[in-house]
C-alpha cells in the first residue's frame, strides 16, 4: 500500500483553522484519504484521522494507541511534554485509572448538582453585567469568566482571589505566549498546595496533595503538573460557552426556538448540539504502540496518530446536514469531550454550566446581535473565537 501525501491544503497551518476553511479539507480528507500520513516539518510526521468510526475507535484503545507520549502535536524542537507518563491526561491504564480516581468525587452527578445553586448565581451575574456593558466580548466576559470561576471553586481557591487567577490563566494559557507568563499562576499554585499539606480540605487540590495513587502521595512536581492539566483543559468550557453565544447570535431562528422552549427538552438536546458545533478541542494525539492497520493503511509501532473531532462531530455518514446548527438534533453522539478510557473528566460539570448559561440567557435575554469584529483563534489545538463582539439586548 503506497501512503498517499498528496493533500489539497497544509492541515497544519492555524490560518486554515482561523479561516473556517479547515472544513473543506477535513470533509476531502474524509472522503479521499481518511487514513492520511503527514511529513514531519516543523512539527514529527503523523497521522490523520477525521472519519468519526476511527476516531472513536482509537478513542476506546488505549491498548492500541497510548496517551503517555503526549496528547496534542508539538513542535520537534520542544520535545515531548513534561507531564508525559505522569499526569492524568498523558498516562495509560493502569496508572491513568488510578489518577483519575483520585479527583473523581469532583466531578460526579451529584457534587455538580450540590453545586448548581452557586453556578446559577454566577452565570445570572455574568449575564445581567455584560447585558449592562451594551456590547460585550463573549470570550472574556462570558466564556473565560465563568469557566475560570468554575475551575477555581473546583480547586478550592477562596471566592476573594477568582479574579486575579482569571488574570493570571489568561495571561499563561494565551497562545504564542512565553513559559515565563505561567510563573504567577504556578506561584499561587504552590501556595495553595502547601497549604493543603499543612491543613487537608475536600477540594481538588486538597485531593491531589492528600489522596495517594496507587499507595504513594504525588511528588510536587506531580501536583502541580495535575492542577496544571485540570485548568488548561478547562479552557475548553470557556471556548465552548463563548462560541456557543455567538452561535445562537448568528442563526436568530435557533435563538428564537430557545427562547421558546427554554423549560422543555430542548435545552438538554441544544447543549450537546452547542459542544458538536463549537468542538472546541481541535485534536487529541496518541502514538501507536503496536503495528495495525486502520482502513489498509499500516501504522506502525510508535507512530503519532491526531484525531481531529471537529471532523468526526461533521462526519456526513454519522450525522444528517452536519453543516447545519440545529439545536433539536437527534440522535447526537457527538465526540466533542472525547470517548473511552480519557472521556473528557469536566464533561458533567461542562454540560450543566452550558445548560444553566443557555436557560439563564432564553430568561434575561431577548436578542443576541452581532456587534463588531470577531477574530478567531489561531490554533490547531483549540478552536472558538479570540475575541467576539455581541450586544446582549436585555428583555
Ligand atoms: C466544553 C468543554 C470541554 C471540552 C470540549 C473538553 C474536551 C475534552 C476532550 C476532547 C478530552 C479528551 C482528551 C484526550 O482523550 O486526549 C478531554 C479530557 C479532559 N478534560 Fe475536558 N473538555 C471540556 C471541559 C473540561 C472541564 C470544565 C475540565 C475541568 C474542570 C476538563 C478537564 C479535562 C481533563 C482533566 C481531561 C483528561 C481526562 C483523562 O485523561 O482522563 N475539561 N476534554
Amino acid at each position: 500500500m503506497t501512503v498517499s501525501t498528496y493533500i489539497p491544503a497544509d492541515i497544519t497551518d492555524p490560518e486554515l483553522h482561523a479561516s473556517g476553511e479547515v472544513h473543506q479539507l477535513w470533509r476531502w480528507m474524509r472522503q479521499h484519504s481518511p487514513v492520511h500520513w503527514h511529513e514531519p516539518g516543523d512539527l514529527p510526521g503523523f497521522w490523520s484521522l477525521t472519519r468519526y468510526d476511527h476516531i472513536r475507535y482509537v478513542y476506546q484503545h488505549p491498548d492500541l494507541y497510548s496517551s503517555a507520549h503526549g496528547v496534542l502535536l508539538r513542535p520537534t524542537v520542544l520535545g515531548e511534554d513534561p507531564g508525559s507518563g505522569l499526569t492524568m491526561a498523558l498516562t495509560d491504564p493502569p496508572r491513568h485509572r488510578a489518577l483519575r480516581g483520585q479527583v473523581a468525587d469532583r466531578f460526579t452527578e451529584r457534587c455538580a448538582r450540590s453545586l448548581a445553586d452557586e453556578m446559577r448565581t454566577e452565570i445570572r451575574s455574568v449575564v445581567t453585567r455584560a447585558i449592562e456593558k451594551g456590547a460585550c466580548d463573549v470570550v472574556q466576559d462570558v466564556g473565560a469568566r465563568l469557566s475560570s470561576y468554575s475551575i477555581a471553586r473546583l480547586l478550592g481557591v477562596e471566592p476573594a482571589d477568582r479574579e486575579q487567577l482569571l488574570q493570571w490563566s489568561t495571561e499563561a494559557f494565551e497562545s504564542g505566549k512565553p513559559l515565563t507568563s505561567h510563573v504567577p499562576l504556578m506561584r499561587f499554585f504552590i501556595d495553595m498546595m502547601y497549604a493543603r499539606m499543612a491543613t487537608p480540605a475536600q477540594d481538588a487540590m486538597g485531593m491531589f496533595v492528600n489522596n495517594d495513587v496507587q499507595g504513594e502521595l504525588l511528588t510536587e512536581t506531580e501536583i502541580l503538573l495535575g492542577v496544571e492539566n485540570l485548568v488548561g483543559a478547562s479552557e475548553n468550557a470557556g471556548l465552548a460557552m463563548a462560541a456557543g453565544v455567538f452561535a445562537l447570535g448568528t442563526h436568530p431562528q435557533q435563538w428564537q426556538r430557545l427562547v421558546r422552549e427554554r423549560d422543555g427538552e430542548l435545552v438538554r438536546t441544544a447543549v450537546e448540539e452547542v459542544l458538536r458545533w463549537t468542538s472546541s478541542a481541535t485534536h487529541s494525539m496518541r502514538t501507536a504502540t503496536v503495528d495495525t492497520v486502520v482502513q489498509g493503511q499500516r501504522i506502525a509501532a510508535g507512530d503519532r496518530v491526531v484525531l481531529w473531532m471537529p471532523s468526526a462531530n461533521r462526519d456526513e455518514s454519522v450525522f444528517a446536514e452536519p453543516d447545519r446548527f440545529d439545536l433539536g438534533r437527534q440522535p447526537n453522539r457527538h465526540l466533542a469531550l472525547g470517548a473511552g478510557e480519557h472521556v473528557c473528566i469536566g464533561s458533567t460539570m461542562a454540560r450543566h454550566q452550558m445548560r444553566m448559561l443557555l436557560q439563564t440567557l432564553a430568561e434575561l435575554v431577548a436578542a443576541i446581535e452581532p456587534a463588531g469584529d470577531m477574530e478567531p483563534l489561531r490554533s490547531i489545538t483549540v478552536n472558538g473565537p479570540a475575541y467576539a463582539t455581541v450586544r446582549l439586548v436585555a428583555q
